[in-house]
């Protein structure tokens, strides 16, 4: 039997993501070959490949200047709605800095592309990873914790907007008076709305999530460090969505979040084939870069009071994956992956956000070899737990996709 105390939830498929490669220089700040491209012909072949191989969702970074590998970005909220266009099923998380957005303008804009998409529109809402972005841009770099505050009420405008005619809500950062957006979203059963996602590691990140947001996303992780990081986000989801804490008096009863994962992918015919690659990785790591970076993040989580955000444990190698995707260990064989893999959705992962060096390859690679042992290994514990995996609903990993 497993510690899982939710044996419902073991009938739900993991469902899993890719990192859309918009911005250049590939997942890994490395010399080694990576056959990664960052143009949108590009990510368009490679979405069509990853909605015929079984994943449901694509992020995309947001990114304004060069920094740390990336010489190139193309902006994620064009670049999303393009991939949407572009695609029949796959749904499209764009990544959104609230100190740069207007609520009530985002809340628009995404309501258009959920309609051009036939509801796959999503936010990935990320509070702010590289200073200079703001202050070469003459915007306020808000304080940390503070950068939370003012994403807590910029997640509730969204979700405001989205649900309720003439909307009102006024705080500190936004205040909407009798606003109604029209259309509305589309109506997805299942779905109140796009889904919100949200980035972030610290203590303010995971009781923000906690409060408001539906997806929770962690940078890469171990066992041990991913149960941390979900006792967070469920201790502030238990005292708010609950209705006890005065943040969420005018939001409906939300569900509970649930938790995606961020985890580098190398799989190889062996396992010392797959570790050789990791090794060459962070032999021809970019040290000047890596370090830039290392400095650059110490803005995010290790610059607060209890020095428990994101990167603040991350050694230079983990690094050379910049959001710690090593941690997670997705690294070996096919079967071993899968195991890997499972293991983590005995502890309460829902998604897995993958990178990759070869991202059409390996995408493609990863719906024939390892998806097909996942939804084994998810059926038989399944039915160790008395339960039976559902995969209506869950896209097929084994469509033809044309060269
Ligand atoms: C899955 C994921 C995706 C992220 N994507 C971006 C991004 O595209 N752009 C960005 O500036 N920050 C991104 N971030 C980082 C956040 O902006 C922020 O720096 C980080 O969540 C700070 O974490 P902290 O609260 O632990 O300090 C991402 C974080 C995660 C977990």
């Amino acid at each position: 039997m497993t510690d899982i105390s939710n044996v419902a939830r073991l009938s739900e498929p993991l469902k899993f993501a890719y990192w859309v490669p918009n911005v250049s220089g590939g997942l890994v700040v490395s010399t080694i070959e990576q056959r990664t491209g960052w143009d949108f012909d590009y990510n368009k072949k490679l979405a069509r490949i990853a909605e015929n191989s079984g994943f449901e969702y694509a992020l995309t970074q947001t990114r304004y200047a060069a920094s740390y590998g990336a010489d190139k970005q193309h902006e994620a909220t064009s670049f999303s709605l393009a991939l949407l266009a572009a695609t029949e099923r796959l749904k499209v998380i764009a990544a959104i800095h609230p100190g740069m957005w207007h609520p009530g303008v985002l809340a628009k804009f995404i309501i258009t592309a959920d309609h051009i998409s036939n509801g796959r529109a999503a936010v990935n809402i990320v509070s702010g990873w590289l200073k200079n972005e703001f202050t070469n841009f003459g915007l306020e770099w808000l304080e940390h914790d503070e950068r939370y505050v003012r994403t807590e009420e910029f997640i509730k405008v969204l979700r405001g907007l989205w649900t309720e005619t003439e909307y009102s809500q006024s705080g500190k950062y936004y205040n909407i008076t009798d606003f109604t957006l029209q259309p509305a979203p589309v109506d997805v059963p299942g779905r109140a709305h796009p889904e919100i996602f949200f980035g972030g590691n610290s203590t303010a990140a995971q009781a923000t999530a906690g409060r408001v947001a539906d997806w929770y996303f962690s940078n890469g992780k171990d066992l041990e460090g991913f149960k941390e990081n979900i006792a967070g986000v469920v201790a502030a989801a238990g005292e708010t969505r609950r209705g006890t804490a005065g943040a969420l008096e005018a939001l409906p009863s939300l569900p509970a979040p649930r938790f995606g994962l961020n985890g580098f992918v190398i799989a190889r015919d062996s396992e010392k084939e797959a570790r050789d690659t990791l090794r060459e990785i962070v032999a021809k790591a970019h040290k000047p870069a890596v370090q830039g970076f290392r400095d650059a993040v110490q803005e995010a989580g290790a610059s607060t009071k209890d020095g428990k955000g994101m990167w603040a444990d991350s050694s230079f190698e983990d690094l050379v994956q910049y959001n710690d995707g090593f941690k997670t260990q997705l690294i070996g064989t096919p079967e071993q992956i899968a195991e890997r893999i499972v293991e983590y959705k005995k502890i309460g992962v829902n998604l897995f956000l993958t990178g990759y060096l070869h991202f059409q390859e390996e995408v493609a690679a990863f719906g024939q070899d390892i998806l097909p042992i996942v939804r084994e290994l998810e059926a038989d514990l399944a039915r160790t737990n008395g339960t039976e995996l559902d995969l209506s609903g869950t896209p097929a990993a084994n469509v033809e996709v044309a060269a």
